[in-house]
């Protein structure tokens, strides 16, 4: 069972750090509260409403937007059609439309390759396409799964920062990420899962010194 009895919990403007070695059930959490996979027990709601059942472009319609750690931009369309897709759902207009994805890939840095196609962006520019193709639903709750890793020193601080400007926007965000100096520097809230279960929920420095987690993720080193 990749998620077993995981009660967790993201309350309004949090920013939540989901960690835990590969294998844990992270991303599957995402699939599970996005409507990409089922669950087969258990409930979820978002924002006082069950969502158990709803299918994902429902709970994207709710306001739940979601990277894929292996990112599936859509390869043949351009860096700025792939967004349009998104932003179509707020904005039936294609002028109107044009608009938000140009606000948004400008806040994400990638108005220079808007008439790009996809398939030609770096892996760090792919990656802030999957926060932007995320965002153009305007989310209220954002779930990133591993945005930050694979990017050099400086393209992860660009992204830490922006990650900081959509929180501070009002949205909500739930981060898995494995680099430990950006999930302990931008949680509010941590939990730790382990083969599908959680084992340790707290502030950073709480989480960081649980012999639990030490044992399960961190290690003495
Ligand atoms: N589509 C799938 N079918 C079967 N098993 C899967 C599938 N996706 C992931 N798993 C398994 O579920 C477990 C959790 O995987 P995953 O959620 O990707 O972990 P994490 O994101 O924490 O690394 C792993 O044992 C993985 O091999
Ligand atoms: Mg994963």
């Amino acid at each position: 069972m990749a998620v077993n009895e995981v009660e967790f919990t993201a309350a309004e403007g949090e920013i939540v750090g989901l960690i835990g070695p590969n294998g844990a059930g992270k991303t599957t959490f995402f699939n599970l509260v996005s409507g990409a996979l089922r669950v087969s027990g258990g409930r979820i709601f978002f924002r006082g409403r069950e969502i158990t059942h709803a299918p994902a472009y429902r709970r994207a319609e709710l306001g739940i937007g979601r990277t894929f750690q292996v990112m599936k931009p859509f390869p043949r369309l351009t860096v700025m059609e792939n967004v349009l897709v998104g932003a179509f759902l707020r904005h039936p207009s294609r002028r109107a439309a044009e608009g938000w994805a140009a606000e948004i890939l400008e806040m994400m840095g990638l108005s220079e390759f808007a008439a790009a196609s996809a398939r030609a962006l770096t892996t760090a520019g792919r990656k802030r396409l999957e926060i932007a193709r995320a965002l153009a639903l305007n989310p209220t709750l954002l779930l990133l799964d591993e945005v930050v890793a694979g990017l050099n020193p400086v393209e992860a601080e660009g992204t830490v920062e922006l990650i900081r400007r959509i929180r501070d926007r009002g949205t909500t965000i739930i981060m898995v990420e494995h680099i430990m100096r950006v999930i302990m520097g931008l949680s509010d809230r941590i939990v730790v899962l382990t083969h599908g279960r959680k084992i340790a929920e707290g502030t950073p420095p709480q989480v960081a010194s649980n012999p639990d987690v030490i044992n399960a993720y961190l290690g003495t080193h």
